[in-house]
């Protein structure tokens, strides 16, 4: 292997459904790098081993990300971990740098960055309504309390989930069941779904988006399909949607940064190359 190539991973188990690689690959294509962006199954029992390599430069990797089971574990691995993947509890970007190991998680970055896109000013929200309460709503409640949305309401099927999460981010968080969305979704400025309701065939009940804020806007951190049942309802009502892909390619902007040295862009051609990849 040339030394001089910086090479990153992308670990999971399982890792086979993985878009980073056609998004970091696409990258280093258009720039001319000679890098490389590997998938690689790790099992978790094998995650230890993985990073020691990684860290006594044995596995030749500058650094990598890292998706299911490996998000909370990492946490305990690493030696220098930034404050937003410490407030998310999870890291999904690791580089390494003076012979140390750091870790960031780049998910609300990549949604904040994704809304200011495609709907600049929609921080301007005074309230928000999420719904789900897993880790990727962590880093959505992260980007919503950092860009200074002033409430957030969180809603949960498992009420006590929600609760707890509202207690970590502090009162701006307020947590709620199920049976309070619609009654919650008035007069709100921003609606995210992050739970997988609706995916997998099931049911998703109706939510009357009408009564939501002038501007409003509703976002889905599901991207598969597009247009999540969720997104379909919203427009259907003539409320203003954004789709969740632009956070998966905007994730993913600092980690090339800090492998490779050049900030990449999230174009028009590679949303075009990721979609044609979801429907092949
Ligand atoms: P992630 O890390 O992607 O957020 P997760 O931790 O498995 O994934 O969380 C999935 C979210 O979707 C949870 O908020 C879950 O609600 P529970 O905490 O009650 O399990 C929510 N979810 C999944 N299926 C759902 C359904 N059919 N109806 C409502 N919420 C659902």
């Amino acid at each position: 292997m040339d030394k001089d190539v910086r090479r990153a991973f992308v670990i999971g188990d399982p890792i086979g459904h993985s878009r980073s690689p056609l998004i970091h690959r696409y990258w280093l294509e258009t720039a001319g790098l000679p890098g490389g962006y590997d998938p690689v199954a790790v099992r978790a029992v094998e995650l230890e081993g993985f990073v020691a390599a990684l860290k006594d430069g044995s596995s030749g990797f500058c650094g990598g990300n890292a998706t299911i089971p490996h998000k909370e574990a990492l946490l305990g691995l690493v030696d220098v971990i930034d404050s937003t993947a410490t407030d998310i509890g999870a890291v999904n970007t690791v580089w390494l740098e003076d012979g140390r190991l750091h870790a960031t998680n780049t998910d609300s970055y990549g949604f904040a960055a994704n809304l200011d896109e495609t709907a600049p000013g929609w921080d301007g929200a005074t309230s928000a309504v999420v719904l789900g309460a897993g880790g990727a709503s962590r880093a959505v409640l992260h980007a919503l309390l950092a860009r200074g949305v002033g409430s957030i309401v969180l809603i949960n099927r498992t009420v006590a989930r929600a609760e707890a999460l509202a207690r970590r981010y502090g009162p701006r968080v307020t947590a709620h069941g199920l049976d309070a969305l619609q009654d919650l979704v008035q007069g709100a400025g921003l609606f995210v779904n992050t739970s997988s309701l609706g995916m997998g065939g099931t049911e998703v009940p109706a939510i009357d988006f009408t009564g939501m804020a002038r501007d409003a806007l509703v976002t889905d951190i599901v991207y598969v399909p597009l247009e999540t049942p969720i997104l379909a309802m919203a427009r259907a009502q003539g409320v203003a949607t954004a789709d969740g892909l632009g956070m998966l390619l905007h994730q993913a902007v600092p980690g090339f940064e800090k492998w490779f040295g050049i900030r990449p862009e999230v174009t028009p051609e590679l949303r075009s190359r990721v979609i044609a990849d979801m429907e092949a």
